[in-house]
């Protein structure tokens, strides 16, 4: 069976009047129907611009685009603006990174949803408000009717983050991304959320991508995780491998710096030395050279490539260390 989406060679740039800012720069990736694949990178990483390309949401004159984006057989990156605003919101659906600025402040709750479902579907009022109360129920919201004729403020940050949920749900999409879903929540509600969208992914078998700089928000809901650096994915494996058998120095520092409840506080995290590169003149090499513990001569002058890990057909890695080097203990 071919996956739902296939990305190949993804690669997107800007023109600005600082340079041409290489945002995404080759990145392939599959998801299967029903599936969630996890993108982790830190800040500037190009999780979202890469996603939002694939949505067609990053059209414009200074916007260089090429590769591939495969969903259902069909390249959403030459699809004509009709037909991806027919695909967007219905058979692809986004939770935004930034949801407080994603809900119209002067429409009620009800009114929002109603139109995110009459957009896509030739339904009645009535029938799209049932629709409505439903979906804000399957979100954790209680007396669910009543709540359409909520104003956004009304509600918290956490019960916000679950209409938009709600909202990205409305037509039953086959794929969902959600862009940082919970950055912006505390922990205790981050978790409430995450728990969420792994119900509702059983539920309805939306196949999904989360997009998140912490591994730790992953761990529990993807199946496959790909971690992005400077534009690029650097590892790409199950999840279950990469947590067992990370490769990459880059991945192993983002798994050191997860905020742990059995790990003694006083030890701390271990944040990665550095900054994420600017993406208008990315050091040489492997852009991760100059952050890299385990960097040498030849990491500043190649550019690793994507590669299959020994023993494991589908963990992939872009690393110029000999394997053995890899694993080692810094
Ligand atoms: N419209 C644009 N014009 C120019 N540069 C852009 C544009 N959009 C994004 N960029 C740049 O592209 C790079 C990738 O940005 P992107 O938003 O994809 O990062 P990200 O991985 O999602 O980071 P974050 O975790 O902060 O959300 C960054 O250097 C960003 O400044
Ligand atoms: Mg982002």
């Amino acid at each position: 069976m071919s996956p739902l989406l296939s990305v190949r060679d993804l690669k997107v740039s800007f023109d600005t009047e600082d340079g041409v800012v290489a945002a995404v720069s080759g990145v392939s990736y599959d998801v299967e129907a029903g599936k969630t694949l996890g993108i982790v990178g830190e800040s500037g990483s190009g999780k979202t611009v890469g996603t939002l390309t694939i949505m067609g949401l990053t059209r414009a004159v200074n916007t260089k685009i090429s590769g591939e984006a495969l969903f259902d057989g069909k390249d959403l990156l030459t699809s004509s603006e009709q037909q991806m605003r027919s695909i967007r919101g219905d058979e692809i659906a986004m939770i935004f990174q930034d949801p407080l600025s994603s809900l119209h402040p002067f429409f009620t709750i009800g009114a929002q949803l109603v139109e995110a479902i009459q957009v896509h579907r030739n339904v009645s009022k009535a029938a799209a408000r049932d629709r409505a109360a439903e979906l804000l129920g399957m979100v954790g919201l209680s007396d669910p009717r009543s709540r359409l004729s909520s104003y956004p403020h009304e509600f918290s940050g956490g019960m916000r983050q679950r209409v938009m949920i709600a909202m990205a749900l409305a037509n039953d999409p086959r794929l969902l991304i959600a862009d940082e879903p919970t950055t912006a929540l505390d922990v205790t509600v981050q978790a409430q959320i995450l728990e969420l969208i792994a119900d509702l992914q059983r539920q309805t078998g939306t196949a999904m991508i989360i997009i998140t700089h912490d591994l730790g928000v992953v761990a529990e809901v993807a199946d496959e995780i790909a971690v992005m650096y400077a534009g690029r994915i650097v590892e790409q494996a199950s999840a279950a491998d990469l947590f067992a058998n990370p490769q990459h120095p880059y991945t192993r520092g983002l798994l050191a710096s997860i905020p742990r409840l059995d790990r003694d506080r006083s030890i701390g995290l271990d944040p990665i030395a550095g900054r994420p590169p600017s993406m208008i003149s990315p050091p040489g090499g492997c852009a991760f050279h100059p952050r890299c513990p385990r960097a040498f001569d030849r990491c500043s002058e190649e550019l690793p490539q994507l590669e299959a890990v020994a023993g494991s057909s589908n963990h992939r890695v872009a690393c110029l260390l000999e394997p053995a080097e890899r694993s080692r203990k810094a």
